[in-house]
């Protein structure tokens, strides 16, 4: 592993208007290039919050964040450049087709003509959707909206891709061609980071993990490490049962 970090992350914190408690409590993680990085924890944990920090949808109350040696406090918008994201919500408009929605992210990138559409063509076809390109999103079927979702984050060729819970909702197939495909782009050089509740995805997918509770990293490491540090459990999810508790959130 490389010993410089692409993201460093220091006492993050996040104290949304109005909360009695930190959505993100401190949190400080250093993050090397070509990781697959799961950030995992249970409802309510700050997954989203810590991302969506990350990318630069909204500010943190307190700490800093360096990616690919650029604070986020100086030039977020060079930040922005280099990273992809796909949010937890999917973000599509559902009265235009698939085509139409990538265009419009594909402008939003400064993307215009025969390589935009070079690039959604390519990717349409890697993710099974040609057939479908013409069809309102608002048609489609979960998996269908997700793998939309995952191009819209990608046309740019971001270095850094930021996913948030991409195999949420969706079927076996689905989920299959987005993970080969996160490994695809992985080997080619993208850092990946992304949140799941999927332990058993996690555990195959990720280089490390951060299991992240009441806002605070509660175990960090590469799952065959946690699992040699918890010997008494067989799988991530387990150890994940034995820290975070059984109590529901919310
Ligand atoms: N915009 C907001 N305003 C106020 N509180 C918020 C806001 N967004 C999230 N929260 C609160 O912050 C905490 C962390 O939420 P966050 O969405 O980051 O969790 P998460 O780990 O992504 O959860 P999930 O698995 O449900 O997606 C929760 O207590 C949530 O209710
Ligand atoms: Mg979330």
């Amino acid at each position: 592993m490389s010993p410089k970090p692409i993201i460093e992350i220091r006492e993050l914190t996040k104290i949304y208007k109005g909360a009695d408690e930190p959505a993100v409590n401190s949190i400080s993680l250093d993050i090397f290039p070509n990781e697959i990085f799961g950030l995992l924890g249970p409802n309510g944990a700050g997954k989203t919050t810590t991302i969506s920090i990350l990318c630069g949808l909204f500010p943190a109350t307190k700490g800093s964040v360096v990616i690919d040696g650029i604070d986020s406090h100086v030039n977020l918008e060079q930040i922005k450049q280099i990273i992809g994201v796909v949010p937890q919500d999917i973000a599509l408009y559902p009265t235009l087709t698939g085509r139409e929605n990538l265009t419009f992210f594909g402008n939003m990138y400064g993307l215009y003509g025969s390589e935009l559409n070079n690039k959604i063509n390519h990717y349409l076809g890697e993710f099974g959707l040609e057939k479908h390109a013409g069809k309102m999103v608002g048609k489609y079927s979960g998996g269908m909206k997700r793998r939309v979702n995952l191009i819209a984050g990608l046309l740019h060729d971001p270095k850094i891709l930021f996913l948030d819970e991409p195999t949420v909702g969706i079927d076996v197939q689905s989920r299959v061609v987005i993970l080969e495909y996160l490994k695809e782009i992985n080997k080619k050089g993208v850092t990946i980071i992304y949140t799941s509740h999927h332990m058993e995805e996690a555990e195959s997918l990720c280089t490390r993990v951060a299991i992240i509770d009441r806002g605070k990293i509660i175990a960090l490491g590469q799952p065959k490490e946690l699992l040699a540090r918890n010997p008494e459990f067989s799988n991530l999810e387990n150890i994940f049962i034995h820290l975070t508790g059984k109590g529901m959130r919310d």
